[in-house]
């Protein structure tokens, strides 16, 4: 007789309780408490993988000298924005989440690797694809495939859902690398919870994940975001695969940003960048063109910074709307750019200038959907919010670089003259920078102008009100 054992299971963080409780004592949540029944059977049972796969060395402690190092050679996936985010290609073994809204790409994107894979593929070594869907049926892969070019022999699906049987595919077809399509519909069948549950996730995944890294193929498990835009069910989820990508992107807008937020294997802070077309997504090879082609540049509160993502310098166009309040506590609301920081540069601007913010509503916006984590950009902040009330534009050909002290005062920033060769490029002509910062470059067309504090940077930006 198996034995069964019931537990409460928070759904958002994994939190177990022996009785049901109505907030967790882990994460705060209400009402995440669900019922979970486990059947435990012959414990070698549950991890439904044949012992061969092992090598037989495995667990055994070697020297470190011996451990297997760069040997084990990335593959590029083809698509050279997803390869940069993961570091520089796939590495074998690796798992890998893929996290994003419904309907923001994930299935398009994976797809996508899927025709690069096998079209990179020589015929010597022949790379084949297996895409496991639990969430749509083969025709229908078979009609997006065709529609993305991906549709050949290399690329094997199955509409499958039970994790042995999946496993059990994967060790038949050995595949070069694999897709499940998503983990919430994954289930193990000896557990009694529902799919999606976060001891189904947990299960499956760590299942999949033993897999891979016991020399399997390497694994994509897309995953859904919840409302609150966390990875549904699983932070749980999140410590077990090597890397976490999110896809996100505004539905409404053509544009989607691929982020690492976790990666045992490269840097978290480069970003690919998408967009959705007709026959699929296409890399955006010049991100930022994209971002400033909709701005208009003779209107007030626009102005335009380089934030740097990785290695990357991107131009970035930050919006500010100051209108009068009619509200006791006036609005403030910011959008890519942390409120706090929006806070603090409204209090120097009131304190250290004499704006009278106190009585305005103020709207702050990152265009494309970017999000702003450097202090690199304050001034352009603080620049976009003084034009705005002041409704003087801000000169169209500058960029605006630095970061405001407490004082008013504009302090340097890091890598200038990498984000003000960006700027060149997309034709900008002046730069405002702080005094300290002093870039080796010349030559480039920039006129380089040093400002002390935010009321010197206003006097060089703020065009006179009837130019506007
Ligand atoms: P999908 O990859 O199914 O999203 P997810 O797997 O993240 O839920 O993509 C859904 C959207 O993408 C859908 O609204 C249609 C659009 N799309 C295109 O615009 N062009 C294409 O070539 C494809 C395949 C999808
Ligand atoms: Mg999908």
């Amino acid at each position: 007789m198996p034995k069964t054992v019931t537990k409460f299971v928070c759904q958002s963080c994994g939190h177990e309780s022996p009785r049901w409780v109505g907030k967790c004592p882990e994460c705060n949540d209400w009402n995440s408490f669900q019922e979970e029944v486990q059947v435990h059977q012959k414990p070698s049972a549950s991890a439904g993988r044949p012992a061969t796969i092992l090598p037989a060395h495995s667990g055994r402690p070697v020297p470190i000298t011996q451990v297997a190092g760069q040997s084990e050679a990335r593959f590029a996936s083809g698509i050279s924005e997803l390869d940069r985010v993961l570091g520089g290609g796939i590495v074998p073994g690796a798992l890998i989440l893929v996290g994003g809204d419904p309907g923001i790409g994930k299935s398009t994107l994976m797809t996508q690797v899927a025709q690069r894979v096998n079209a990179h593929s020589s015929d010597a070594e022949q790379k084949t694809v297996l895409y496991i869907s639990g969430e749509e049926s083969a025709t229908q892969i078979r009609l997006r495939s065709e529609r993305l070019g991906a549709a050949t022999d290399t690329f094997l699906v199955a509409n499958e859902t039970d994790v042995n049987i999946i496993l059990h595919h994967i060790e038949t077809c050995r595949p070069s690398l694999v897709v499940v399509d998503s983990i919430q519909t994954t289930y193990d069948s000896s557990l009694e919870s529902a799919p999606g549950t976060v001891s189904q996730i947990r299960n499956c995944a760590s299942a999949i994940a033993r897999y891979a890294k016991s020399g399997g193929p390497p694994v994509f498990l897309i995953g859904h975001v919840t409302k609150e835009g966390s990875l549904a069910g699983p932070r749980v989820l999140e410590h077990m695969v090597d890397t976490v990508l999110y896809f996100e992107g505004d539905r409404n807008h053509s544009y989607r940003i691929l982020r690492a937020v976790k990666n045992r294997f490269g840097s978290t802070d480069e970003i690919g960048i998408f967009e959705m077309k007709e026959a699929g997504l296409a890399e955006v090879e010049n991100p930022s063109a994209v971002l400033l082609s909709e701005r208009r540049a003779d209107a007030s509160g626009s102005a335009v910074t380089a934030t740097m993502e990785g290695t990357r310098p991107l131009l970035i166009e930050i919006q500010a709307l100051v209108a009068r309040s009619f509200l006791t506590n006036p609005r403030r609301t910011a959008t890519g750019v942390e409120l706090n920081r929006v806070n603090m540069l409204l209090a120097v601007l009131e304190k250290r200038i004499g704006l009278r913010l106190g009585e305005q509503d103020v709207y702050v916006n990152v265009a494309g959907g970017v999000r702003l984590s450097e202090p690199a950009t304050d001034l352009a902040v603080t620049m976009a919010i003084a034009s705005n009330y002041r409704d003087q534009a801000i000169d169209p050909n500058c960029i605006l670089l630095g970061e405001v002290g407490l004082g008013g005062e504009v302090r340097s920033v890091t890598q200038v003259e990498k984000r003000i060769r960006e700027a060149a490029r997309m034709g900008f002509t002046k730069a405002i920078i702080a005094n300290h910062n002093a870039p080796r470059m010349s030559g480039i067309g920039v006129e380089l102008i040093k400002v002390n504090n935010v009321l010197d940077a206003m006097q060089a930006v703020l065009l006179p009100a009837n130019e506007k």
